[in-house]
């Protein structure tokens, strides 16, 4: 049986303010699948990442997003995948929900390609849930779609893809620092002041509205999160310190990617992206933390075939 391959983005789930609601692909980072059809079942045969994971297919997000596809579809057949990352796990970027989504795809395409994109984030969501015990939509979601990505509701799923914006320039720093999603969730507040509530509702609207329009600089104003950034921040080394440096060097904002350690900062000038990189990484350094960086943009394509026919 002949092989496909096929990419899905590094996504930043929560985009500030907007927790388990706005998330965003960004380019140059994200894992491949291969796949073909087999007989039955799900198997995979082979993992290349810098970190052990299990190539257990029921605990493997790619897996488990594969049987879901096949038990949606009905099919009496199975597939076997092979898994590259292509971005450490448990970083905030999305790196298990690119696993699943590429092979939710994959294995969809295989079988016809009879479901489209937005019905493929529920099976890749199931999947993730399975290594971060809930239920959010905030990484599936814009690694299918690409560009930014708003999720309404869970279950059930009512997820809109909001659109992107031009300029934006993403730096991505992620600190050599475990953050498990479990315990960066266990963390969070139970209840909030309305204020807060009302300052972050503000903000995730105006988000939503800079993607929509293509505004960046309505973006830059609002990427500000009074209620799940401190409480996070305290799980990542020198936070503070690196926001500080991030904007002194000309950052428009600075937040957690999803549930971190990675932080992202913005601009729209390249010249800037860089002094600001380099202070966020030697922030982390001067408190003895090595990083890892990228400067990147908008993914708008979200997870896309790359290769057919491969023998
Ligand atoms: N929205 C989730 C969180 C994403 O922030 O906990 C986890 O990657």
């Amino acid at each position: 049986m002949e092989w496909i391959k096929v990419f899905a983005p590094a996504t930043i789930g929560n985009i500030g303010p907007g927790f388990d609601v706005l998330g965003l692909a960004v380019k140059n980072l994200g894992d491949i699948v291969e796949a073909r059809k087999i007989a039955k079942g799900v198997v995979i045969s082979e993992i290349i990442s810098d970190m052990p994971l299990s190539a257990d297919p029921h605990k493997n997000t790619a897996g488990i997003a594969a049987s879901e596809v096949l038990r949606i579809l009905n099919i009496d057949g199975g597939v076997e995948l092979k898994i590259k990352k292509g971005m450490p796990s448990g970083s905030g970027l999305g790196s298990s929900a690119a696993s699943a989504c590429a092979a939710a795809f994959a294995t969809n395409y295989l079988y016809g390609g009879q479901l489209n994109k937005d019905e493929l984030i529920l099976p890749a969501t199931r999947a993730e849930e399975f290594v971060s015990g809930d239920f959010f939509a905030d990484n599936t979601a814009p690694c299918l779609l690409g560009g930014a990505t708003l999720t309404r509701s869970c279950l059930p799923l009512d997820v809109t893809k909001i659109g992107s914006i031009s300029k934006l320039i993403i730096i991505l720093v992620t600190p050599k620092i475990t953050v498990l999603t479990k315990d960066a969730r266990d963390i969070l507040p139970e209840t909030v002041p309305l204020k807060s509530f009302v300052f972050n509702m503000a903000n995730s609207c105006l988000i939503t509205a800079a993607f929509a329009k293509d505004d960046y600089s309505l973006f830059a104003r609002s990427l500000n999160d009074e209620i799940i950034e401190p409480a996070r921040a305290k799980l990542i080394q020198g936070f503070d310190q690196v926001k500080q440096n991030a904007l002194r060097a000309g950052a428009d904002g600075m937040a957690i990617s999803g549930s971190g350690p990675t932080l992202f900062a913005i601009t729209d000038d390249i010249h800037k992206a860089r002094f600001i990189e380099d202070a966020m990484v030697r922030t982390f350094q001067n408190n003895g933390i090595e990083c890892q960086s990228l400067i990147t943009e908008v993914e708008d394509e979200g997870t896309v075939l790359i290769e057919e026919n491969k023998k």
